[in-house]
């Protein structure tokens, strides 16, 4: 079940007016059920906004494949989404104020999926959703408390697009989502 498109009345964000991208179920366990997985990006680019689905360009193959190879989750709900839910013009990166201004709705996505983990997927998410201020390099595979609720583990790692630019950081991506998919 995909999280409806949310609607969103901020008229002074910068972005208002464009089409959200929603949080979606990407991949349904073949299995019992044992774990709810949310993978948690920085912010659509084009073909995101373009089919209105995350992470369905470039970078964001990579992160689904990756998710997909060897069925690692037979036993995991894995839902994907982003912090900020319109695109930032000319792909550049999304605002503070931006982000902030978006909060309120992975907060409540967080809320309604109760997931057991929580995937940030490059620094902006990671910053968002644990508070930290250190970089990706430095938390990447790691596991931080969620700022909102310290049950619930976020685990940082390294942004497609990151991986893209240079490839020696894929097992640095994929190793710890198959560390999640090892604990189950
Ligand atoms: N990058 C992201 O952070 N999110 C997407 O949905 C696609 C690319």
């Amino acid at each position: 079940m995909n999280l409806d498109i949310i609607k969103c009345d901020n008229k002074i964000c910068s972005l208002f007016g464009k089409r959200p991208v929603p949080t979606i179920l990407f991949s349904k366990a073949t299995e019992k059920r044992e774990q709810v997985m949310l993978c948690v990006g920085e912010a659509p680019g084009e073909e995101e906004d373009k089919y209105n689905k995350p992470f369905v360009g470039k970078s964001g193959s990579l992160l689904r494949s990756t998710l997909a190879m060897q069925s690692w989750f037979p036993k995991t709900d894995v839902y994907l989404s982003n912090i900020v839910r319109c695109r930032p013009p000319s792909n550049r990166d999304p605002s503070v104020i931006e982000c902030q201004n978006c909060i309120p709705f992975i907060t409540r996505d967080i809320g309604f999926i109760k997931p057991d983990i929580i995937i940030a997927v490059g620094g902006v998410a990671c910053k968002q959703l644990t508070g930290t201020k250190l970089g990706i390099v430095k938390v990447e595979g790691l596991t931080l408390p969620y700022v909102n609720d310290k049950q619930i583990p976020v685990l940082p790692i390294f942004h497609p697009a990151a991986v893209l630019r240079k490839y020696s950081l894929f097992k640095s991506m994929a190793l710890p989502l198959l560390g999640v998919a090892c604990a189950k």
